[in-house]
């Protein structure tokens, strides 16, 4: 379909796409780039675990998705219980655990200790307010990634959304690990922080390569109160920064958009699932709490999805998300989009219409992105968000 806003021929199905009203002849690669995508939406292979070792955390975020009684509850997996965990995901052929949260440095001799005893991938996602130097020369040397949080670029407003000492505690790490391929940070857009992304940028360009942006889940009545009111406009200036610094030789990728343009450019090399639908949850990764294993940490404290890890490991859990797709959603089905977009995210919809066939609160949001990615690669500089080397396999790109 010609979508007159991107100045585009797209075809959701196949993904390929023309910037010209006179399109070639597809017909004879179009069966294949159709089943490129469908098997990438459907394959149910889960490499990753995410690891919430405590429901315990030392912050207050006032958007949080974990909800409060859970935090109260404060469970936390003793060492059998983790290292059990450990060997089962192992032999289930898992390949990357990544300790998230609520806070796994709360926990962190322990989860030290399974770094050092388990051969995974690992991945630690944290506030920072516990992360001394002997902790990152740890993480470098095991040669872990490591997320950090940061909401803003200014001590008060990052502080007043996270909590006093978070800003200082991630500018330390920031520096101490100045260079360390594995960090990156993610920004949780919210009302209070929407009209600084572009000045974070600028904060972060030089000390980290990559920042998550994320507009923050209406998963809690929090998240849902704090949602950001100017959305696609912040984030498409932090988006257009963070490519002028790139020209200038100070490379900063923000993730979210990076995911954006790979769907377009190269759909089956996309790494975030979140914009793919069916989403990632309980078919690429599962989430793993004292409470029991979720299909994405963002259904956390939802009982009905709740699973057993042996279930969860053998493809009979979850079939309600798994099984969520946009064709069965009534505005995305005929949407030219819906594969780049993927109506996310089911746990923030059911949370707040009670059915997880809804379209997306950030519909919108998200057609402008997309829209503004054509306009990216119309103009040729794609380059200064993805690292084109690595996709030169990939199908559509060489349509171009
Ligand atoms: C839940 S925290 C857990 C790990 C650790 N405590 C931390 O702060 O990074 C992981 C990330 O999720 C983000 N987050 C929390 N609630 C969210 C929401 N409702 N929507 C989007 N992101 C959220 C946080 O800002 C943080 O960056």
């Amino acid at each position: 379909m010609w979508i007159e806003e991107a100045k585009v021929f797209y075809d959701a199905e196949s993904g390929f796409y023309w910037f010209d009203k006179d399109i070639p002849d597809f017909s004879d690669i179009r069966d294949d780039l159709v089943e490129e995508i469908r098997k990438y939406r459907f394959e149910k292979d889960l490499k990753f675990a995410y690891l919430n070792v405590t429901e315990l955390c030392n912050a207050k975020c006032p958007y949080c998705y974990v909800p409060d009684e859970v935090k109260k509850r404060g469970r936390s997996f003793s060492r059998d219980e983790l290292f059990e965990i450990l060997g089962r995901l192992e032999g289930a052929g898992i390949e990357w655990v990544l300790f998230h949260g609520v806070e796994p440095l709360l926990e962190k001799e322990l989860i030290f200790e399974a770094m050092d005893t388990f051969d995974f991938n690992y991945g630690i996602q944290t506030n920072g307010l516990l992360l001394e130097e002997e902790d990152m020369d740890f993480i470098m040397e095991k040669e872990a990634n490591i997320g950090l949080s940061l909401d803003a670029p200014k001590r008060d407003v990052n502080d007043f959304l996270r909590g006093s000492g978070s800003f200082d505690a991630v500018c330390s790490a920031m520096e101490y690990m100045d260079d360390y391929e594995g960090l990156s940070i993610i920004t949780t857009i919210n009302r209070f922080n929407e009209a600084l992304l572009p000045e974070m940028v600028d904060f972060l360009a030089g000390k980290v390569g990559t920042v998550l942006m994320n507009p923050v889940r209406g998963t809690s009545k929090g998240g849902r109160n704090l949602r950001a009111v100017n959305l696609a406009e912040n984030f498409l200036e932090a988006v257009e920064r963070a490519m002028e610094l790139t020209a200038m030789g100070e490379r900063i990728v923000i993730a979210d958009y990076a995911n954006i343009l790979l769907g377009i450019l190269a759909p089956s090399a996309r790494v975030l699932q979140c914009d793919v639908s069916p989403c990632g949850a309980g078919r690429r990764f599962i989430s793993i709490t004292p409470d029991g294993v979720y299909p994405c940490g963002e259904f956390i404290g939802m009982a009905e999805f709740r699973s057993r890890l042996d279930e969860a490991l053998s493809s009979k859990a979850f079939e309600r998300v798994v099984g969520r797709k946009v064709e069965d959603i009534g505005e995305c089905r005929d949407c030219s989009f819906r594969h780049l977009c993927g109506a996310p995210c089911p746990a923030e919809i059911y949370a707040e219409t009670g059915k997880l066939n809804e379209k997306s609160p950030y519909c919108e949001f998200y057609k402008e992105v997309i829209i503004h990615a054509f306009r990216t690669i119309r103009e040729g500089k794609e380059g200064l968000v993805l690292r084109l080397e690595n996709l030169a396999e990939k199908h559509t790109i060489e349509l171009r």
